[in-house]
């Protein structure tokens, strides 16, 4: 594909295990022109967060500019994740030392020099929580228009993953998501409802551990690591959230989608962070959100290996 036909990405994340898988994929997907990795304190803290990041740009030769963004929420206090993630963040295999030092400007400002230097509109994958993308459309308005599109790892029409009704992503900064689902810039939400369904097996991720190539081997062992507390809390495979969101960009037909008025719980003593679907259309308003609702399971992890393959080996 020639560089002129390419999508520019911002890949923005909190890695965080399956944003590094999704950050794997992306790096072999041919429509990409990764223009900017930007990270967002999630699953570990800003500092843990942003290192994983600087290792996953090595061990998938990323070359683009790395920046820091949010810290914390807009609102409240930091939720970090370590029992899925480890100490590091990213447990498990030893990673490459980072390759680029981090850029001296705040993840908004990259984002926004992405956005007005490109010609074509940008498309940000968002597999964290949402407070860079908000902290975007708030600082520079001006520059909406030169989003394609928001491919995000968040939300849950039936059920959340931290609290009974809300998932980790939105439920760590409720307040980011408002901002972007009334934003008017078109989304694609990966939510719970897929990526809980977008699993692989033990069985199935052995492959990867022979293909012959480090990044292979490397993910096998991600996904060790991750499956730990995922099976001890009753998991028969990992759940890979974050890949359904780049994935959802080069092979929609794998998946089931629905435009949907979504809206943002930010208040409610047991409903905060909750991503509330108006099924009947009950509020007469205008989709915002296109939900991703099911996915061919077989074929995802097919994907997995041919992106992973690509790295060589055989
Ligand atoms: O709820 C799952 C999401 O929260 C994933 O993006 C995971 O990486 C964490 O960020
Ligand atoms: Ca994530």
């Amino acid at each position: 594909m020639s560089e002129i036909n390419k999508r520019p990405v911002i890949l923005d994340g909190d890695p965080g295990h399956d944003d590094a898988v999704a950050w794997v994929i992306a790096a072999k997907c041919e429509e990409f022109d990764i223009k900017a990795i930007t990270t967002v304190a999630g699953n570990q803290t800003l500092e843990k967060v942003t290192y994983n990041a600087q290792r996953i740009a090595a061990l998938c030769g990323i070359d683009c500019p790395i920046a820091k963004g949010a810290a914390v929420p807009l609102v409240g206090n930091l939720i970090i994740a370590p029992g899925y993630h480890g100490v590091s963040g990213l447990d498990g295999p030893k990673l490459p030392e980072p390759k680029r030092a981090i850029e001296n400007i705040p993840a908004v400002e990259l984002m926004a020099k992405v956005l007005k230097e490109s010609k074509d509109k940008v498309t940000i994958i968002a597999t964290g929580p949402q407070t860079n993308v908000a902290c975007l459309l708030l600082a520079h308005p001006e520059l909406k228009e030169k989003i394609e599109v928001i491919s995000l790892m968040g939300g849950g029409l039936r059920n959340g993953n931290w609290t009974a009704p809300a998932e980790f992503n939105i439920l760590e900064d409720p307040e980011a998501a408002y901002i972007e689902y009334h934003s008017g810039v078109p989304i694609i939400m990966a939510g719970l409802d897929v990526t809980e369904k977008a699993m692989i097996f033990p069985s199935e991720w052995e492959e990867f551990r022979n293909m012959g190539n480090d990044v292979a081997r490397t993910v096998a062992e991600w996904l060790d690591f991750f499956f730990k507390h995922l099976h001890e809390i009753g998991w028969e495979g990992a759940t890979l959230h974050d890949p359904c969101a780049v994935l959802a960009l080069v092979h929609p037909e794998i998946f089931t989608m629905k435009d949907m008025y979504i809206e943002i719980e930010t208040k409610g003593e047991y409903c905060r962070g909750e991503t509330v679907p108006d099924w009947d259309n009950r509020l007469g308003k205008d989709s915002n959100v296109k939900v991703i609702l099911d996915l061919d399971r077989v074929r995802f992890v097919e994907l997995l290996k041919e992106y992973t393959r690509k790295y060589g080996g055989k």
